[in-house]
């Protein structure tokens, strides 16, 4: 049944859930199980600056050229349909899912985020995408600049090694073979492209909740949040 406050977001039920950090700490695992929890909507903004790497590659554009991925970006169209257990993410007519999870497009990504006219256009999508509130959305920058008023603000955190591992695994699941090493070298490599940058580089809010997960496992971290929504929602 579709609660009517929820839809409009005229109650406090509606919580905006900002869960940001580096690769790997374990946003992904954790936002979309507090999103069934909570029947939220679950948002994966980082698919959306991969999705802006692998069409930019494609089209031959260098990854900083900023009115060329200004345009493409103007003209992309996100869907992300659930198949099953999986979020697929679908821009105009190509199911880019498959495509957005290699390493190199993780890179990419990392790379076209720095492009101030990017975030912009992405930035103003998500916020539309979260206006009514019952949303969890991951990413680096979703409790420091897209949504500075998230009623629940959360960082992930994690070693390297312990990310590295976790992405590496992922890597393996999917069928896709790579060495441990390489992995976390990648994954360290990311996240100082991701500090750094000059434009909402990745650095946890203010008022966010901290949360180191390399000794804990990923239930014991939904467990956490799903208390920390509880008491928001009390409130
Ligand atoms: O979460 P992810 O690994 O899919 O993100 C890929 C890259 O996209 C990440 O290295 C930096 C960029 N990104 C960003 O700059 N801001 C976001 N809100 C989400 C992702």
């Amino acid at each position: 049944m579709i609660d009517e406050k929820k839809r409009t977001g005229a109650s406090r039920q509606a919580l905006v859930v900002a869960i940001d950090g580096p690769a790997g700490a374990g946003k992904s695992t954790v936002a979309k199980s507090v999103a069934r929890q909570f029947d939220y909507t679950y948002i994966d903004t980082g698919a959306m600056y991969r999705s802006v790497g692998v069409l930019a590659t494609e089209a031959g554009l260098a990854l900083d050229d900023a009115v060329g991925l200004a345009a493409l970006v103007g003209e992309m169209e996100f869907d992300f349909p659930w198949q099953g257990e999986e979020l697929q993410t679908v821009v105009g007519a190509r199911n880019l899912s498959r495509a957005i999870r290699s390493p190199e497009a993780a890179m990419n990504a990392s790379t076209v985020s720095k492009v101030v006219e990017v975030r912009a256009a992405l930035v103003e999508r998500q916020r539309r995408m979260g206006q009514n509130g019952g949303v969890v959305m991951e990413g680096r920058d979703i409790g420091t600049v897209v949504f500075p008023d998230a009623e629940l603000k959360v960082f992930l955190s994690a070693s390297a090694e312990v990310r590295g591992k976790r992405r590496w695994l992922q890597m393996r699941e999917r069928g896709q073979s790579a060495e441990l090493a390489e992995v976390i070298a990648e994954v360290e490599r990311r996240d100082e492209q991701d500090r750094n940058r000059a434009v909402a580089p990745l650095v946890p809010a203010k008022d966010a909740v901290i949360l180191d997960t390399s000794g804990l496992s990923l239930e014991a971290v939904v467990d956490r949040l799903g208390t920390l929504v509880q008491a928001r929602l009390r409130k």
